[in-house]
């Protein structure tokens, strides 16, 4: 006890020296003749407790609420019908840990300052409403939530709160999941089993189906959510996809993981997201759709049609060193 109390004040300790290092450092950045102005280092994720107990805070709150406990107010369990319109019983936290704050854990800090943003998967510019209903309608396997309504609204100004003090254009380190590089060779889902027996399956099950927090139809949701099956993202969301998937893994889970301090060693990584991804799962319509300009379609999109000649398999599994090759010698 008192050794884990003691480790932990050692690293609140380095932690406090490394952000007094960086608003050291970036003073005198700011200091010198040839200064840029910079985006804050220093993950800070802005409180909630602080806002005022007024339609602006109030309606953040609610936001916050619907990303941290999807399941229980538009999952596909809540008692009115027209509430209902998650299609899992995922929540955002699902993925998008402590409720989209925590470094590379998909984290919306910053997120809002970004959009509109060009998108490869639709060849156009989308605002950050349709990037909500992107996830709704594939990490929730869902119905888009009406622009313009309450949940919409709410779900925005909690985006728009955690990108407090950001600048508008401005990059946030920390956003996404760790960088992973490739393997050499492909995925192997075979060694993945082991992995996932050791590493995996104490929380999320031999069978991948997590844990209810309650039972069938109470919409309470899962303590520990399924990795597969009807209950799980589609075959369309972005954690469908392995080089995604491999590096959530290794920045998140077990979960407790934090992105400098990884587990998993990156092989495992990313056999065990390979082992993940090889069941079944709900199947989106229409995925044939995406990436317009299939060039800017990513290596490891597990569904066709490319741009160049690899198998299916390999957009899977990779290796993906010779399909990036490939597809960078088509850039006009
Ligand atoms: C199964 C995992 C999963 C769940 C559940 C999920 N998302 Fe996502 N979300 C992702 C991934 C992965 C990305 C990153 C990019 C991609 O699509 O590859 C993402 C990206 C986003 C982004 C863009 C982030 C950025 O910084 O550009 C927003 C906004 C977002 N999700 C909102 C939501 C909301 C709101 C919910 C719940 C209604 C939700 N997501 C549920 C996996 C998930
Ligand atoms: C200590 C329990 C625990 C362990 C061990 C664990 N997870 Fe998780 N996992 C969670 C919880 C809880 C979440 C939901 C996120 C949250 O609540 O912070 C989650 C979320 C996920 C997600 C995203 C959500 C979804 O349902 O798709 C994936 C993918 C995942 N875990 C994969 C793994 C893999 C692979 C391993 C083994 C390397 C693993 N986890 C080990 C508890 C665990």
């Amino acid at each position: 006890m008192s050794r884990a109390v003691n480790r932990s004040t050692r690293k609140g300790q380095a932690t406090l020296v490394a952000v007094l290092l960086t608003l050291g450092l970036s003073t005198v950045a700011a200091g010198g003749s040839d200064a840029q102005p910079s985006a804050p280092q220093v993950w800070m994720v802005p409180a909630l407790d602080a806002l005022p107990d007024n339609a602006w805070g109030r309606t953040v709150r609610r936001g916050h609420a619907l990303v941290a406990n999807t399941s229980s107010l538009i999952g596909p369990e809540v008692r009115n019908p027209a509430r209902r319109f998650a299609g899992n019983n995922l929540d955002c936290q699902s993925c998008h840990i402590e409720a989209g704050t925590k470094r590379f854990g998909l984290p919306f800090i910053g997120t809002f300052a970004d959009y509109p943003q060009y998108r490869a998967r639709s060849g156009a510019v989308g605002t950050i409403e349709e990037r909500v209903n992107g996830c709704m309608t594939r990490s929730m396997n869902g119905k888009p939530l009406p622009l313009g309504g309450p949940d919409m609204v709410a779900i925005v100004a909690y985006l728009k709160f955690l990108s407090t003090g950001r600048p508008v254009g401005g990059a946030t380190s920390g956003r996404g999941t760790a960088p992973l590089a490739d393997l050499p060779r492909a995925a192997n889902p075979l060694r993945g089993v082991a992995i996932y027996r050791a590493s995996c399956a104490a929380c999320h099950g031999a069978d991948g189906q997590g844990l209810r927090a309650g039972f069938k139809g109470d919409a309470k949701g899962y303590a520990i959510p399924p990795l597969w099956g009807a209950n799980s993202f589609n075959t369309g969301a972005g954690m469908n996809r392995l080089a995604t998937a491999a590096s959530f893994i290794r920045s998140n889970m077990p979960h407790g993981t934090s992105w400098d301090a990884p587990v998993l060693d990156e092989e495992d990584a990313w056999d065990v997201a390979a082992y993940v991804l090889a069941h079944n799962r709900p199947q989106r319509q229409g995925l044939a759709k995406d990436y317009p300009d299939l060039r800017e379609k990513p290596v490891d999109a597990p569904y066709g049609p490319y741009a160049d000649r690899f198998s299916p398999l390999q957009h899977r599994l990779g290796p993906f060193p010779p399909i990036r090759a490939a597809i960078k010698a088509m850039q006009p």
